[in-house]
C-alpha cells in the first residue's frame, strides 16, 4: 500500500490538463466512485491493526494533496482560457443610457413658479406634515367644516387641541408666511397635497398645488382679475380669456372660481370643455379679514388676494392627459411623452 501510495502521489505531481474536460476526468481518475485514490481508502479496512495509524495518515495525506492539485490545475486551465480569449473589439458601439426626462408635473410646476416670478413673487415652502392650526384653523374653517373630518383629511395624531396631520392643501404656506415675512408680500406656494379619496380617473389621494398670496395696502379684486388674466395668458397662450364665477372658500371672501376659454376649441365646445367653452383652473379670492387677523394683520390696513390651483390639472388641461393615475404609475411610455415639452 505504502508504494501504491507514493507512486499516486508522483502521478499528481506530473498531472497535467489543457481543458476542464481534462481536469474533471482527472478528478474523476483519482478521487471518483472507482478512482484510484477511493480504491486505497477502502483498502484501508485490511489494513493490520498495528499499520492502521501510520497508514491512515498517509492516506489523508494523499486525498488532501490530490484534491488540492485538481484545484489548482482547474485554476490554471481557467488563467489560460481567458488569457487566449479574444481580445474586446474596441470599435463595438458602447452600451447607451437613455437620458431621464422631467416628470410632467414637475415640468408644469415650474412652469407656473416662473411665471409667477416674472411678476415679482418669491418662492415659500412649507411642511407636508402640518398641524389643524396652520391647515384649518388660522384660515378661518368653522369648527365642524366636513374637511376636519377624518374622511378628507389624514391624520398623523389625533386627540388634542392641534392635531397633527398631512396638508390638505397648500394655503396652509400662506399662513406660515404672513407669521414671519414683513409686509408687504408677494408668495407662491408649490407643494404636495394629500387627501382621503378614492383613486380614480378624476381624483387622487396626493397631488400637487401652487398657492398664491398677495398682500399690500389697497390690493383689489381687480388687480387679483388682472394677475389671473396674465398668468392664463402666459400659460394657455396670448388669445386665453377668463371669467370668474362666485364661489366659496372659507379663507376668502368674496371668493371666485376661474375658467379659462378651452385652449383646444376656443370657445366653440369639444368634450374637453364638455361643450361649455370652459376649463376650470382655481380657485381664488380676497383674503378673508378673519385670516389676516389671525397672523396678525391689521385688515384696515392692509388687504389681499389669494389663489391656489392644482398642478396635475393644469397639466392635463395643457396636455389632454385624461386620466390622473398616469401621473403616479411612472410608465415610462407615458413619461418619455414629455422628453421635449420644456417650455412654456
Ligand atoms: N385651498 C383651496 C383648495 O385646496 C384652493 C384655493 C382656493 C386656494 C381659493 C386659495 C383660494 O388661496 O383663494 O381647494
Amino acid at each position: 500500500m505504502k508504494e501504491a501510495i507514493e507512486q499516486i502521489m508522483k502521478e499528481l505531481a506530473g498531472l497535467k490538463a489543457a481543458s476542464q474536460k481534462e481536469v474533471e476526468e482527472a478528478r474523476i481518475r483519482f478521487l471518483g466512485k472507482k478512482g484510484e485514490v477511493t480504491a486505497l481508502m477502502e483498502q484501508f479496512r485490511t489494513v493490520a491493526p498495528e499499520l492502521k495509524r501510520e497508514y491512515g495518515q498517509k492516506l489523508n495525506e494523499l486525498k488532501k494533496a490530490a484534491n488540492a492539485r485538481i484545484e489548482e490545475l482547474k485554476f490554471s486551465v481557467e488563467e489560460s482560457e481567458v488569457a487566449q480569449a479574444p481580445k474586446e473589439d474596441l470599435s463595438m458601439p458602447g452600451d447607451s443610457f437613455p437620458l431621464g426626462s422631467r416628470h410632467p408635473v414637475s415640468i408644469v410646476r415650474q412652469q407656473i413658479v416662473d411665471i409667477f416670478r416674472k411678476f415679482g413673487y418669491d418662492v415659500a415652502e412649507g411642511p407636508e406634515i402640518e398641524d389643524d392650526y396652520h391647515v384649518f384653523e388660522a384660515l378661518n374653517f368653522p369648527p365642524n367644516h366636513p374637511a376636519r373630518e377624518m374622511q378628507d383629511t389624514f391624520f398623523v395624531s389625533t386627540g388634542h387641541v392641534n392635531p397633527l396631520l398631512l396638508r390638505t392643501h397648500t394655503s396652509s404656506v400662506q399662513v406660515r408666511t404672513m407669521e414671519k415675512q414683513p409686509l408687504p408680500i408677494r408668495v407662491v406656494c408649490p407643494g404636495r397635497v394629500f387627501r382621503n379619496e378614492a383613486i380614480s380617473a378624476r381624483a387622487h389621494c396626493i397631488f400637487h398645488q401652487v398657492e398664491g398670496l398677495y398682500i399690500d395696502k389697497d390690493v383689489t379684486f381687480a388687480d387679483l382679475k388682472q394677475a389671473i388674466l396674465l398668468f392664463a395668458r402666459e400659460m394657455f397662450g396670448p388669445e386665453t380669456q377668463i371669467r370668474m364665477r362666485p364661489s366659496y372658500f372659507p379663507f376668502t371672501e368674496p371668493s371666485a372660481e376661474v375658467d379659462v376659454s378651452c385652449n383646444i376649441c376656443h370657445g366653440k365646445g369639444c368634450n374637453i370643455c364638455k361643450g361649455t367653452g370652459w376649463l376650470e383652473i382655481m380657485g381664488c379670492g380676497m383674503v378673508d379679514p378673519n385670516v389676516l387677523k389671525a397672523s396678525g394683520i391689521d385688515p384696515n390696513e392692509y388687504s389681499g388676494f389669494a389663489f391656489g390651483m392644482g398642478v396635475e390639472r393644469i397639466a392635463m388641461l395643457k396636455w389632454q392627459v385624461n386620466d390622473l393615475r398616469h401621473y403616479f404609475e411612472n410608465d415610462m411610455r407615458f413619461l418619455g411623452e414629455f422628453a421635449t415639452a420644456t417650455e412654456v
